[in-house]
């Protein structure tokens, strides 16, 4: 028997209904501003991704855009003003930023109320206090794709691969809330394929195309693969490929997600959530 296929556009497709439901009972249009700096090209396709869904739900979305040599300077006095714009309620700064840009500096330059990635140090805090907070939306998109599969997680084993403040930690964190005993490894993890052997839910987040293998996954697993690496196919097309060797997966794991079509809309989902919760917090 194969995995159950976990479609990402349809769990984001019940998320964005919801959200509609929740914009018809606010009084003003949330604001959502997004900052890029540079010109990385995929970077740009993410971020038009996230302000045209924007813009289907009626939310506000805009984009303040940076060239490549913009300094830190610069890039906070962006932020700054959007921090005191009334009718910003979501920023999200996308990263990777420039190398010669402090990432940390500017995630803690972002008002904590707006900052709808999660990634302020307060909002950081409070996840792992078991606080409210603003969670980073992907590994908020991945734990709703889990709890559609399996609502309650009390005493189950969750290994997490890779470590990323983005994705690895706030993961770990989420999963530690829901009541499992959580296992964080990361790619110097050694005898990483027996840990993850052990795992009813496996969630892989390296960027390293691959690298699970059918042998790793606990049979009947729920496996969430959050790697999007970019690959030469043999007819030199570009093409997306996971953290995990979906083939072989697929025949062993309970439940699955695919990439491309996986995670990625829950990250888009959740971004409107997360900008909706800031809007409506602001104005509690
Ligand atoms: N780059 C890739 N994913 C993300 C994300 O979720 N947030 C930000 N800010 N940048 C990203």
């Amino acid at each position: 028997m194969t995995a159950n296929i976990l479609d990402g556009h349809v769990h984001a497709q019940i998320l964005i209904d919801s959200i509609e439901t929740e914009l018809d009972r606010l009084s003003h249009v949330p604001g959502l501003a997004v900052v890029l700096v540079g010109d990385d090209p995929a970077s740009h396709v993410y971020v038009q991704s996230k302000v045209r869904m924007a813009g289907r739900l009626g939310l506000r979305g805009e984009v303040e855009l940076l060239p490549h040599d913009a300094s830190e300077a610069e890039l906070l006095a962006v932020i700054a003003t959007l921090n005191a714009r009334d009718d910003v309620d979501g920023i999200l700064v996308q990263l990777p930023l420039p190398a010669h840009i402090d990432a940390l500096r500017v995630m803690a330059a972002v008002d904590p109320s707006k900052d709808v990635d999660g990634l302020h140090a307060l909002n950081a805090g409070r996840l792992f206090h078991g606080d409210d907070a603003l969670v980073p939306c992907t590994p908020l998109g991945c734990l709703r794709l889990i709890k559609s599969i399996r609502p309650d997680l009390t005493g189950c084993h969750a290994v997490v691969i890779g470590s990323s403040n983005i994705v690895g930690k706030p993961m770990a964190a989420l999963l530690l809330k829901e009541q499992a005993t959580v296992t964080q490894t990361h790619i110097h993890t050694s005898g990483i394929a027996d840990i993850c052997r052990q795992a009813d839910i496996l969630v892989s987040a390296v960027g390293k195309a691959g690298l699970v293998r059918g042998d790793w996954i606990k049979p009947q697993a729920i496996v969430i693969d959050v790697g999007t690496t970019r690959v030469k196919t043999a007819d030199g097309r570009t093409t997306l490929r996971g953290d995990v060797l979906f083939d072989e997966a697929v025949q062993v794991a309970g439940a699955i997600t695919p990439v491309p079509r996986g995670v990625g809309p829950m990250t888009i989902a959740c971004l409107m959530e997360n900008t909706v919760k800031a809007a409506k917090a602001r104005r509690a």
